[in-house]
């Protein structure tokens, strides 16, 4: 496996492996990688002949507030595990490289960033789709797979793809979970023990109103009430949103009838968690 860290070298070497006709499949990451990056790896390696990953904490996602200093990093420990799991090149930019100064042009999609996670972070999307056009530009991946945990980023990049022209296939990969539920996550590193333990009632209230579609609820407000009920009972739990979502598109829905996105996040002491089930209630008839 190659570590490459200057732009030059990676947009060098993409050109060449286009030139010889390889598919450069790209997993773009903030590093600290855990079970859920490895499988997009994995992922990748099925859909493409050269399998890129980045590692960069990228700056402009994070509010001032926000955890970008105490954000978990361990390069080494990543490179490792990345050649271990079918990754050929690890790109490592350096953030005066990527945001040199003067640096002026952002990417912005409109609409569907400014609900669910948007909606308190209002600055974070923003920061997400102008890294990863960047990096697109830089790894010029044919392919580049994002984990269904943050369902939004995903179409999100998929929109930005379509509006922008990129010719780049956009996959999305199922969440990989813990043996007990919790959706994998490098914020899981912060969490307390006890913390943890309540973090379980995100996965259960999930679980239990796809339960609850299965029995027939089909009234959104509903639903959701009971799941903030759920997860109200965990004394840690500060619940961020809970929303109900046609999950082609983030659009509110009132009546559950299709295709819909179930999406919740809540803080745990300092920790805010997100995770989320789609359910497709035409298939549980
Ligand atoms: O999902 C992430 O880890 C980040 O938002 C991404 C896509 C690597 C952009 O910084």
């Amino acid at each position: 496996m190659k570590i490459i860290m200057s732009i030059e070298e990676m947009q060098n070497s993409a050109n060449r492996l286009r030139a010889a006709g390889k598919k450069i499949g790209f997993v773009p990451t903030m590093g600290f990688l855990h079970q859920g990056h490895l499988s997009l790896l994995e992922e990748a390696k099925t859909r493409s002949d050269i399998v890129v990953m980045s590692i960069y904490v990228n700056p402009t996602q994070f509010a001032p507030n926000e955890d970008f200093e105490a954000y978990p990093r361990d390069t080494e420990r990543d490179c490792k595990l990345a050649s271990q799991h079918g990754c050929d090149i690890v790109f490592i930019p350096e953030s005066d490289q990527i945001y040199p100064e003067p640096y002026l042009t952002y990417v912005e999609v409109e609409k569907m960033t400014r609900i669910l996670c948007g909606a308190s972070r209002p600055a974070h999307f923003r920061g997400v789709t102008t890294i990863v056009a960047k990096l697109f530009n830089i790894v010029k991946p044919q392919l580049a797979v994002f984990g269904q945990k943050d369902y939004q980023q995903a179409l999100v990049i998929q929109q930005m793809t379509r509006d922008l022209n990129f010719d780049v296939e956009i996959v999305i990969a199922p969440i990989v979970r813990e043996s007990d539920g919790l959706a994998m996550s490098s914020r899981n590193s912060y969490l307390s023990p006890d913390e943890r333990q309540q973090a379980l009632v995100l996965n259960r209230s999930l679980l239990m109103a796809k339960q609850e579609i299965l029995s027939g609820e089909r009234d959104a407000e509903s639903l959701k009430r009971k799941i903030r009920a759920n997860i109200r009972q965990k004394p840690a739990a500060e619940i961020d949103y809970v929303e109900i979502v046609d999950a082609r598109n983030l659009d509110p829905v009132k009546d559950i009838q299709h295709n819909v996105l179930i999406a919740l996040a809540a803080k745990f002491g300092k920790t805010r968690l997100i995770d989320n089930i789609i359910v497709d209630v035409e298939k549980l008839i």
